[in-house]
Protein backbone atom coordinates (compact mmCIF):
# COMPACT_ATOMS: atom_id res chain seq x y z
CA UNK A 1 0.00 0.00 0.00
CA UNK A 2 1.17 3.52 -1.18
CA UNK A 3 0.31 6.63 0.79
CA UNK A 4 0.59 10.38 -0.01
CA UNK A 5 -0.14 13.31 2.15
CA UNK A 6 -1.67 16.34 1.00
CA UNK A 7 -0.75 19.50 3.26
CA UNK A 8 -2.37 22.55 2.44
CA UNK A 9 -0.54 25.66 3.73
CA UNK A 10 -3.70 28.57 3.28
CA UNK A 11 -6.10 26.17 5.19
CA UNK A 12 -3.56 23.77 7.14
CA UNK A 13 -6.44 21.29 6.17
CA UNK A 14 -4.14 18.10 5.94
CA UNK A 15 -5.59 14.48 4.14
CA UNK A 16 -4.24 11.34 2.83
CA UNK A 17 -4.33 8.86 -0.04
CA UNK A 18 -4.28 5.57 -0.06
CA UNK A 19 -3.19 3.49 -2.72
CA UNK A 20 -3.37 -0.27 -3.17
CA UNK A 21 -5.15 -3.09 -4.19
CA UNK A 22 -8.40 -4.83 -2.81
CA UNK A 23 -9.14 -1.99 -0.62
CA UNK A 24 -12.33 -1.88 -0.87
CA UNK A 25 -13.42 -3.75 1.56
CA UNK A 26 -12.28 -2.09 4.16
CA UNK A 27 -13.24 1.38 3.01
CA UNK A 28 -15.43 1.73 6.46
CA UNK A 29 -12.30 1.48 8.40
CA UNK A 30 -10.69 3.77 6.08
CA UNK A 31 -13.65 6.48 6.58
CA UNK A 32 -13.67 5.73 9.89
CA UNK A 33 -9.92 7.34 10.17
CA UNK A 34 -10.65 9.90 7.59
CA UNK A 35 -13.97 11.74 9.78
CA UNK A 36 -14.79 12.90 12.35
CA UNK A 37 -16.32 10.84 15.23
CA UNK A 38 -19.23 12.51 15.07
CA UNK A 39 -20.15 11.54 11.74
CA UNK A 40 -23.20 9.26 11.02
CA UNK A 41 -24.48 8.98 7.76
CA UNK A 42 -22.74 8.89 4.41
CA UNK A 43 -24.54 9.69 1.22
CA UNK A 44 -22.43 7.61 -1.47
CA UNK A 45 -22.93 9.28 -5.35
CA UNK A 46 -22.25 7.09 -8.12
CA UNK A 47 -23.57 6.23 -11.33
CA UNK A 48 -25.38 2.11 -12.02
CA UNK A 49 -22.64 0.74 -14.19
CA UNK A 50 -19.68 1.82 -11.45
CA UNK A 51 -22.30 1.37 -8.26
CA UNK A 52 -23.28 -2.21 -10.02
CA UNK A 53 -19.71 -3.22 -10.05
CA UNK A 54 -18.12 -2.09 -6.81
CA UNK A 55 -21.09 -0.06 -4.95
CA UNK A 56 -22.43 -3.32 -2.78
CA UNK A 57 -18.92 -3.65 -1.58
CA UNK A 58 -18.20 -0.37 -0.48
CA UNK A 59 -21.86 -0.03 1.33
CA UNK A 60 -21.28 -3.00 2.98
CA UNK A 61 -17.90 -2.27 4.46
CA UNK A 62 -19.54 1.01 5.43
CA UNK A 63 -21.81 -0.22 7.15
CA UNK A 64 -19.66 -2.70 8.84
CA UNK A 65 -17.83 0.45 10.22
CA UNK A 66 -21.16 1.85 11.80
CA UNK A 67 -22.20 4.42 9.31
CA UNK A 68 -25.87 4.68 7.89
CA UNK A 69 -25.18 4.84 4.57
CA UNK A 70 -27.60 6.16 1.48
CA UNK A 71 -26.92 5.73 -2.06
CA UNK A 72 -27.84 8.61 -4.53
CA UNK A 73 -27.15 7.26 -8.70
CA UNK A 74 -27.08 9.77 -11.17
CA UNK A 75 -27.01 9.50 -14.75
CA UNK A 76 -23.45 8.29 -16.51
CA UNK A 77 -21.88 10.88 -18.57
CA UNK A 78 -20.65 14.77 -19.01
CA UNK A 79 -23.97 16.28 -20.20
CA UNK A 80 -25.53 14.85 -16.47
CA UNK A 81 -22.29 17.20 -14.33
CA UNK A 82 -24.87 19.67 -14.47
CA UNK A 83 -27.21 22.03 -12.07
CA UNK A 84 -30.06 19.69 -12.34
CA UNK A 85 -28.29 16.54 -10.90
CA UNK A 86 -26.40 19.07 -8.15
CA UNK A 87 -30.29 20.02 -7.22
CA UNK A 88 -31.27 16.67 -7.52
CA UNK A 89 -28.00 15.46 -5.18
CA UNK A 90 -29.15 18.24 -2.84
CA UNK A 91 -32.76 17.14 -2.40
CA UNK A 92 -31.35 13.83 -1.89
CA UNK A 93 -29.74 14.85 1.07
CA UNK A 94 -32.25 16.71 3.00
CA UNK A 95 -34.62 13.99 2.20
CA UNK A 96 -32.02 11.51 4.50
CA UNK A 97 -31.93 14.37 6.80
CA UNK A 98 -28.05 14.54 6.57
CA UNK A 99 -26.39 17.10 8.98
CA UNK A 100 -23.21 19.31 8.90
CA UNK A 101 -21.24 16.31 10.50
CA UNK A 102 -22.31 13.92 8.00
CA UNK A 103 -20.19 13.16 4.98
CA UNK A 104 -20.87 12.63 0.69
CA UNK A 105 -18.45 10.16 -0.93
CA UNK A 106 -17.88 9.75 -4.64
CA UNK A 107 -17.55 6.47 -6.03
CA UNK A 108 -16.87 6.62 -9.88
CA UNK A 109 -14.72 8.80 -12.51
CA UNK A 110 -14.35 12.47 -12.61
CA UNK A 111 -17.87 13.45 -13.33
CA UNK A 112 -19.07 12.12 -10.45
CA UNK A 113 -16.07 12.73 -8.45
CA UNK A 114 -16.56 16.30 -9.79
CA UNK A 115 -20.43 16.58 -9.02
CA UNK A 116 -20.62 15.34 -5.22
CA UNK A 117 -17.62 17.41 -4.45
CA UNK A 118 -20.08 20.67 -5.78
CA UNK A 119 -22.83 19.64 -3.59
CA UNK A 120 -20.73 18.23 -0.45
CA UNK A 121 -18.81 21.97 -1.35
CA UNK A 122 -22.74 23.73 -1.65
CA UNK A 123 -25.09 22.01 0.67
CA UNK A 124 -25.23 23.34 4.41
CA UNK A 125 -22.47 25.14 2.98
CA UNK A 126 -19.96 22.65 2.76
CA UNK A 127 -20.11 19.16 4.72
CA UNK A 128 -17.26 16.87 4.29
CA UNK A 129 -16.55 15.04 1.35
CA UNK A 130 -14.19 11.74 0.64
CA UNK A 131 -13.47 10.36 -3.10
CA UNK A 132 -12.84 6.87 -4.11
CA UNK A 133 -11.98 7.28 -7.90
CA UNK A 134 -12.59 4.41 -10.03
CA UNK A 135 -11.31 5.89 -14.16
CA UNK A 136 -7.57 6.28 -14.38
CA UNK A 137 -7.85 10.18 -14.88
CA UNK A 138 -9.89 10.46 -11.68
CA UNK A 139 -7.26 8.36 -10.07
CA UNK A 140 -4.44 10.86 -10.72
CA UNK A 141 -5.76 14.10 -11.17
CA UNK A 142 -9.85 14.65 -10.63
CA UNK A 143 -9.74 13.49 -7.26
CA UNK A 144 -6.84 15.29 -6.10
CA UNK A 145 -6.77 18.50 -5.72
CA UNK A 146 -10.02 19.96 -4.54
CA UNK A 147 -11.72 21.78 -8.26
CA UNK A 148 -15.26 20.59 -7.96
CA UNK A 149 -17.88 22.04 -10.41
CA UNK A 150 -20.58 21.15 -12.99
CA UNK A 151 -20.99 22.49 -16.69
CA UNK A 152 -23.38 25.03 -17.35
CA UNK A 153 -25.00 26.53 -20.92
CA UNK A 154 -23.02 28.67 -20.75
CA UNK A 155 -19.34 26.48 -20.60
CA UNK A 156 -18.13 23.56 -19.27
CA UNK A 157 -17.07 24.09 -15.79
CA UNK A 158 -18.10 26.92 -15.41
CA UNK A 159 -19.49 26.85 -12.44
CA UNK A 160 -17.53 25.26 -9.02
CA UNK A 161 -15.99 25.62 -5.63
CA UNK A 162 -12.12 24.31 -4.58
CA UNK A 163 -13.78 21.87 -1.83
CA UNK A 164 -10.86 19.69 -0.45
CA UNK A 165 -11.86 16.03 0.47
CA UNK A 166 -10.85 14.79 3.60
CA UNK A 167 -9.15 11.66 2.34
CA UNK A 168 -8.81 9.70 -1.18
CA UNK A 169 -8.93 5.42 -1.15
CA UNK A 170 -7.45 4.70 -4.86
CA UNK A 171 -8.28 0.85 -5.37
CA UNK A 172 -6.15 0.35 -8.73
CA UNK A 173 -7.87 -3.06 -9.15
CA UNK A 174 -11.31 -1.13 -10.25
CA UNK A 175 -9.04 0.05 -13.76
CA UNK A 176 -9.77 -4.04 -14.58
CA UNK A 177 -12.87 -3.04 -15.99
CA UNK A 178 -12.16 0.34 -17.32
CA UNK A 179 -12.78 0.72 -20.94
CA UNK A 180 -9.71 1.02 -23.43
CA UNK A 181 -10.78 4.42 -24.60
CA UNK A 182 -11.22 5.73 -20.51
CA UNK A 183 -7.34 4.03 -20.40
CA UNK A 184 -5.88 5.87 -23.32
CA UNK A 185 -7.71 8.98 -22.16
CA UNK A 186 -6.36 8.81 -18.37
CA UNK A 187 -2.63 7.59 -19.57
CA UNK A 188 -1.97 11.11 -21.85
CA UNK A 189 -2.93 12.45 -18.81
CA UNK A 190 -0.18 10.58 -16.59
CA UNK A 191 1.88 11.60 -19.51
CA UNK A 192 1.03 15.34 -19.27
CA UNK A 193 2.03 15.44 -15.64
CA UNK A 194 5.35 13.50 -16.27
CA UNK A 195 6.50 15.94 -19.01
CA UNK A 196 5.83 19.16 -16.56
CA UNK A 197 6.59 16.92 -13.99
CA UNK A 198 10.86 15.88 -14.48
CA UNK A 199 12.06 12.54 -16.15
CA UNK A 200 11.85 10.00 -13.53
CA UNK A 201 7.55 10.21 -13.61
CA UNK A 202 8.18 11.03 -17.58
CA UNK A 203 10.25 8.01 -17.84
CA UNK A 204 8.15 5.46 -15.06
CA UNK A 205 5.19 6.45 -17.06
CA UNK A 206 6.96 5.69 -20.54
CA UNK A 207 8.48 2.13 -19.25
CA UNK A 208 4.76 1.05 -17.84
CA UNK A 209 3.58 2.00 -21.17
CA UNK A 210 5.97 -0.15 -22.83
CA UNK A 211 5.60 -3.10 -20.38
CA UNK A 212 1.49 -3.23 -20.46
CA UNK A 213 -0.28 -1.58 -23.42
CA UNK A 214 -3.89 -0.52 -22.46
CA UNK A 215 -5.17 -2.93 -25.27
CA UNK A 216 -4.35 -5.55 -23.40
CA UNK A 217 -4.92 -4.31 -19.72
CA UNK A 218 -7.18 -7.01 -18.01
CA UNK A 219 -5.18 -9.62 -18.67
CA UNK A 220 -2.43 -8.46 -16.43
CA UNK A 221 -4.27 -7.97 -12.89
CA UNK A 222 -3.54 -11.36 -11.68
CA UNK A 223 0.37 -10.83 -12.37
CA UNK A 224 2.26 -9.52 -8.74
CA UNK A 225 4.43 -7.44 -10.46
CA UNK A 226 1.63 -5.57 -12.78
CA UNK A 227 0.13 -4.90 -10.23
CA UNK A 228 2.59 -3.44 -7.72
CA UNK A 229 4.15 -1.08 -10.48
CA UNK A 230 0.50 -0.08 -11.10
CA UNK A 231 -0.05 0.91 -7.51
CA UNK A 232 2.98 2.85 -7.85
CA UNK A 233 3.19 4.46 -10.89
CA UNK A 234 -0.19 5.84 -10.06
CA UNK A 235 1.69 6.40 -6.29
CA UNK A 236 4.28 8.46 -8.46
CA UNK A 237 1.46 10.30 -10.13
CA UNK A 238 -0.68 11.47 -7.18
CA UNK A 239 2.32 12.71 -5.42
CA UNK A 240 3.11 15.06 -8.50
CA UNK A 241 -0.63 16.48 -8.68
CA UNK A 242 -0.56 16.82 -4.56
CA UNK A 243 2.97 18.64 -4.52
CA UNK A 244 1.75 21.21 -7.37
CA UNK A 245 -1.71 21.51 -5.39
CA UNK A 246 0.31 22.15 -1.80
CA UNK A 247 1.90 25.16 -2.95
CA UNK A 248 -0.72 27.03 -5.39
CA UNK A 249 -4.29 25.39 -3.96
CA UNK A 250 -6.13 27.79 -5.41
CA UNK A 251 -3.97 28.83 -8.79
CA UNK A 252 -3.12 32.31 -8.34
CA UNK A 253 -3.68 34.27 -11.33
CA UNK A 254 -0.54 36.25 -10.71
CA UNK A 255 1.60 33.18 -10.99
CA UNK A 256 3.89 32.83 -14.22
CA UNK A 257 6.50 30.67 -12.44
CA UNK A 258 6.97 26.77 -13.53
CA UNK A 259 5.40 25.71 -10.35
CA UNK A 260 2.23 27.50 -10.71
CA UNK A 261 -0.93 25.48 -10.80
CA UNK A 262 -1.46 26.49 -14.05
CA UNK A 263 1.25 24.24 -15.43
CA UNK A 264 -1.44 21.21 -15.20
CA UNK A 265 -3.47 22.61 -18.06
CA UNK A 266 -0.02 21.81 -20.55
CA UNK A 267 -2.06 20.74 -23.45
CA UNK A 268 -5.33 21.52 -22.41
CA UNK A 269 -5.88 25.01 -25.30
CA UNK A 270 -6.09 22.64 -28.12
CA UNK A 271 -7.91 20.40 -26.35
CA UNK A 272 -10.95 22.36 -24.94
CA UNK A 273 -10.89 23.98 -28.53
CA UNK A 274 -11.19 20.20 -30.22
CA UNK A 275 -13.67 19.20 -27.49
CA UNK A 276 -15.65 21.88 -28.07
CA UNK A 277 -15.47 22.35 -32.01
CA UNK A 278 -16.69 18.84 -31.72
CA UNK A 279 -19.59 19.57 -29.70
CA UNK A 280 -17.95 17.11 -26.75
CA UNK A 281 -19.24 14.30 -28.69
CA UNK A 282 -16.02 12.74 -30.32
CA UNK A 283 -13.16 13.12 -27.46
CA UNK A 284 -12.96 11.89 -23.76
CA UNK A 285 -11.25 14.82 -22.52
CA UNK A 286 -7.89 12.53 -21.75
CA UNK A 287 -7.77 11.82 -25.47
CA UNK A 288 -7.99 15.51 -26.72
CA UNK A 289 -5.48 15.90 -24.30
CA UNK A 290 -3.34 13.24 -25.80
CA UNK A 291 -3.37 16.14 -29.07
CA UNK A 292 -3.24 19.08 -27.13
CA UNK A 293 0.36 18.29 -25.42
CA UNK A 294 1.91 17.16 -29.27
CA UNK A 295 0.52 20.89 -30.25
CA UNK A 296 1.64 21.94 -27.46
CA UNK A 297 5.50 20.67 -27.96
CA UNK A 298 5.61 20.99 -31.70
CA UNK A 299 4.61 25.05 -31.19
CA UNK A 300 7.56 24.91 -28.47
CA UNK A 301 10.07 23.13 -31.46
CA UNK A 302 8.65 25.47 -33.88
CA UNK A 303 9.66 28.16 -31.79
CA UNK A 304 12.82 27.01 -30.85
CA UNK A 305 12.22 26.27 -27.12
CA UNK A 306 12.04 22.70 -27.30
CA UNK A 307 14.66 20.05 -28.89
CA UNK A 308 12.87 17.99 -31.96
CA UNK A 309 14.46 14.80 -29.92
CA UNK A 310 12.28 15.50 -27.13
CA UNK A 311 9.08 15.97 -28.78
CA UNK A 312 9.60 12.49 -31.12
CA UNK A 313 9.65 11.03 -27.54
CA UNK A 314 6.67 12.87 -26.19
CA UNK A 315 5.46 11.57 -29.82
CA UNK A 316 6.44 7.99 -29.28
CA UNK A 317 4.92 7.85 -25.69
CA UNK A 318 1.46 9.18 -26.77
CA UNK A 319 1.09 6.49 -29.21
CA UNK A 320 1.93 3.81 -26.54
CA UNK A 321 -0.46 5.15 -24.71
CA UNK A 322 -2.99 3.70 -27.51
CA UNK A 323 -5.19 4.74 -30.88
CA UNK A 324 -6.74 8.56 -30.56
CA UNK A 325 -9.77 9.27 -33.16
CA UNK A 326 -8.92 11.11 -35.79
CA UNK A 327 -8.42 15.15 -36.24
CA UNK A 328 -7.49 15.73 -39.97
CA UNK A 329 -10.82 16.90 -41.10
CA UNK A 330 -11.13 19.32 -37.76
CA UNK A 331 -10.89 22.77 -39.20
CA UNK A 332 -8.15 24.71 -38.15
CA UNK A 333 -10.27 28.11 -38.44
CA UNK A 334 -13.04 26.88 -36.31
CA UNK A 335 -10.11 25.61 -33.73
CA UNK A 336 -8.83 29.55 -33.52
CA UNK A 337 -11.88 30.80 -32.57
CA UNK A 338 -12.27 28.55 -29.62
CA UNK A 339 -8.92 29.51 -28.44
CA UNK A 340 -10.34 32.99 -27.78
CA UNK A 341 -12.54 31.03 -25.35
CA UNK A 342 -10.29 29.58 -22.97
CA UNK A 343 -11.26 29.63 -19.80
CA UNK A 344 -7.51 30.26 -18.25
CA UNK A 345 -7.48 33.04 -20.13
CA UNK A 346 -6.29 36.27 -18.12
CA UNK A 347 -7.44 39.64 -18.44
CA UNK A 348 -8.55 38.53 -22.11
CA UNK A 349 -4.76 37.20 -22.88
CA UNK A 350 -4.19 33.31 -23.27
CA UNK A 351 -1.40 31.87 -21.47
CA UNK A 352 0.20 29.02 -23.09
CA UNK A 353 2.06 25.88 -21.63
CA UNK A 354 4.80 25.17 -23.29
CA UNK A 355 7.90 23.00 -22.94
CA UNK A 356 11.89 23.89 -22.38
CA UNK A 357 12.55 20.12 -22.02
CA UNK A 358 10.70 17.24 -20.26
CA UNK A 359 10.26 18.64 -16.72
CA UNK A 360 10.71 22.59 -17.69
CA UNK A 361 7.17 23.85 -18.68
CA UNK A 362 7.12 27.40 -19.44
CA UNK A 363 4.09 29.83 -19.19
CA UNK A 364 4.21 31.46 -22.65
CA UNK A 365 1.93 34.77 -23.72
CA UNK A 366 -0.34 34.14 -26.91
CA UNK A 367 0.62 37.68 -27.58
CA UNK A 368 4.30 36.30 -28.15
CA UNK A 369 3.09 34.15 -30.43
CA UNK A 370 2.61 35.63 -34.33
CA UNK A 371 -0.98 34.87 -35.19
CA UNK A 372 -0.13 33.52 -38.61
CA UNK A 373 2.71 31.23 -37.32
CA UNK A 374 0.29 29.80 -34.74
CA UNK A 375 -1.93 29.31 -37.61
CA UNK A 376 0.48 27.52 -40.14
CA UNK A 377 1.55 25.43 -37.19
CA UNK A 378 -2.10 24.51 -36.24
CA UNK A 379 -3.08 23.74 -39.78
CA UNK A 380 -0.09 21.40 -40.52
CA UNK A 381 -0.55 19.41 -36.73
CA UNK A 382 -4.04 19.17 -37.85
CA UNK A 383 -3.06 17.86 -41.43
CA UNK A 384 -0.35 15.10 -39.89
P1 LIG B 1 -16.16 9.73 -16.37
O1 LIG B 1 -16.33 10.07 -14.98
O2 LIG B 1 -17.20 10.10 -17.35
O3 LIG B 1 -15.90 8.15 -16.49
C1 LIG B 1 -15.71 7.57 -17.76
C2 LIG B 1 -16.64 6.35 -17.96
O4 LIG B 1 -16.09 5.25 -17.24
C3 LIG B 1 -18.05 6.53 -17.44
O5 LIG B 1 -18.94 5.91 -18.32
C4 LIG B 1 -18.03 5.81 -16.09
O6 LIG B 1 -19.29 5.34 -15.70
C5 LIG B 1 -17.09 4.66 -16.41
N1 LIG B 1 -16.39 4.06 -15.29
C6 LIG B 1 -15.85 4.68 -14.22
N2 LIG B 1 -15.13 3.83 -13.50
C7 LIG B 1 -15.23 2.62 -14.11
C8 LIG B 1 -14.69 1.33 -13.86
N3 LIG B 1 -13.84 1.14 -12.86
N4 LIG B 1 -15.02 0.32 -14.68
C9 LIG B 1 -15.82 0.54 -15.75
N5 LIG B 1 -16.34 1.72 -16.07
C10 LIG B 1 -16.04 2.76 -15.25
O7 LIG B 1 -14.78 10.33 -16.97
P2 LIG B 1 -13.38 10.69 -16.29
O8 LIG B 1 -12.40 10.71 -17.39
O9 LIG B 1 -13.09 9.89 -15.09
O10 LIG B 1 -13.60 12.19 -15.77
C11 LIG B 1 -13.82 13.25 -16.66
C12 LIG B 1 -14.35 14.42 -15.85
O11 LIG B 1 -13.37 14.82 -14.92
C13 LIG B 1 -14.71 15.64 -16.68
O12 LIG B 1 -15.95 16.13 -16.28
C14 LIG B 1 -13.61 16.63 -16.33
O13 LIG B 1 -14.05 17.98 -16.43
C15 LIG B 1 -13.30 16.24 -14.91
N6 LIG B 1 -11.95 16.61 -14.45
C16 LIG B 1 -11.86 17.25 -13.26
C17 LIG B 1 -10.62 17.57 -12.76
C18 LIG B 1 -10.52 18.22 -11.40
O14 LIG B 1 -9.42 18.62 -11.02
N7 LIG B 1 -11.60 18.30 -10.67
C19 LIG B 1 -9.45 17.25 -13.46
C20 LIG B 1 -9.58 16.59 -14.67
C21 LIG B 1 -10.84 16.27 -15.16
N1 LIG C 1 -6.72 19.30 -13.41
C1 LIG C 1 -6.09 20.55 -13.22
C2 LIG C 1 -6.03 20.98 -11.80
O1 LIG C 1 -6.42 20.25 -10.91
O2 LIG C 1 -5.60 22.06 -11.54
Amino acid sequence: MEKVTVKLNQTSHTYNIKIGNNLLKASGDWARMCLSQKTKKIAVVSNRKVFGLYGEAVKKSFEKSGFESHVFLMKDGEKYKNFHTLEEAVKFFTEKKLTRTDTVVALGGGVVGDLAGFASAVFLRGISFLQIPTTLLAMIDSSVGGKTGVNTKFGKNLMGAFHQPNGVLIDVETLQTLPRRELTAGFCEAIKQGAIADKKLFNQTAEFLENYSPNRFKNYFKDEKFLSELGKLIAAQVAFKAKIVMQDEKENTERVDSKSRKILNFGHTLAHALEKVTDYKRFKHGEAVGYGILFAAELSKRLDILDENELNLLENVVGRAGALPENCDINSREVLEAFAFDKKSINDSLQWILLESIGKPLIYKNKNIPQTFLETTLKEFLRK
